[in-house]
């Protein structure tokens, strides 16, 4: 029950009433009787700076911020964590008595999600994608990692450089070329978001590769289905969903909710 006491976080978006990180988050605060509720604001274009002026002016605890002020949220607020800098892109505020702290969850996210099939060690990673989620991994894994981007894109790929990374243009010939080097695969594309597209034909895939989807919606991509029956260890996006909002909770509250408690609500919340 909410009180004069109750803390507010919330999503900020355009659109956002499609968010599960609502059910996510309420889902946490409740198993770890915290008195605080999320909302799902949804935050028309001329309007983003208005809106964080109102996060100091009322003292909103925590945001996430989703598509498509990732990058422009970065002008409204007081600091930059290392990777958000790095990347130009926040994904989580941190409001600190009225200092509002940008950070990017997204990186550490897919690293965790990653890391449930995976030990990471010196393994050779390809990604595919190089828009605001493709940009994010590679900077995170390319911490550790050798990592190469390809994208429909090439300059966007090729931009990814300064991380370390090879950047390079997504065809066929860069994906026979690279699926042979790589032990990891990584779909950061939006190729079979609703739909039963795949960047990747099935008869590309070894079983030697991890392939993880970051695509949540479906749940089992085109991608992942031909990966598993080629014998590939895959990974679904919800669990990059899942670990980024672990990360933003960790972040506003200190704690770490239960992975699986997440998982469960925003299977709930997609109806499965
Ligand atoms: N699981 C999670 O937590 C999570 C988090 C963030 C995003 N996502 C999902 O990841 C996907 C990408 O999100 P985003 O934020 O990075 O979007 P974005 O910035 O719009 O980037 C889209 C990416 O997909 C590529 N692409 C789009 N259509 C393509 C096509 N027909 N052929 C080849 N490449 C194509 C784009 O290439 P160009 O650069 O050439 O346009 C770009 O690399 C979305 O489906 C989103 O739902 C999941």
């Amino acid at each position: 029950m909410a009180d004069a006491k109750t803390g507010l976080y919330g999503l900020i978006g355009f659109p956002a009433r499609h968010s599960l990180s609502p059910a996510m988050h309420n889902a946490a605060f409740k198993a770890l009787g915290i008195n605080a509720v999320y909302l799902a604001f949804e935050v028309h274009p001329d309007k983003l700076g208005e809106a964080i002026g109102g996060v100091r002016a009322l003292g909103i605890s925590g945001l996430n911020v989703t598509m498509p002020y990732k990058e422009a949220v970065v002008r409204f607020l007081n600091s930059l964590s290392g990777d958000s800098e790095e990347i130009g892109s926040v994904n989580t505020v941190v409001n600190r008595n009225g200092r509002l702290e940008g950070h990017t969850t997204d990186g550490i996210g897919a690293r965790r999600a990653l890391e449930r099939a995976v030990e990471l060690g010196d393994r050779r990673i390809l990604i595919l994608g190089a828009g605001g989620a493709g940009k994010a991994i590679a900077h995170e894994l390319a911490k550790d990692n050798e990592v190469v981007v390809l994208n429909r894109t090439p300059e966007k790929a090729r931009a990814l450089e300064r991380f370390g990374v090879t950047g390079d243009s997504l065809n066929r010939a860069n994906l026979v070329k690279y699926i042979e080097w790589a032990e990891i695969l990584i779909n950061a594309t939006s190729v079979g978001m609703n739909s039963w597209e795949t960047p990747v034909s099935g008869e590309m895939l070894n079983e030697k590769l991890v392939v993880m989807d970051i695509i949540y919606k479906p749940l089992k991509t085109r991608l992942l289905s031909e990966a598993e029956l080629r014998g590939c260890r895959t990974v679904d996006g919800l669990w990059m969903l899942v670990y980024q909002g672990i990360e933003s909770f960790r972040l506003w509250t200190g704690l770490e909710p239960d992975e699986n408690l997440m998982r469960g609500a925003v299977l709930e919340g997609l109806g499965q």
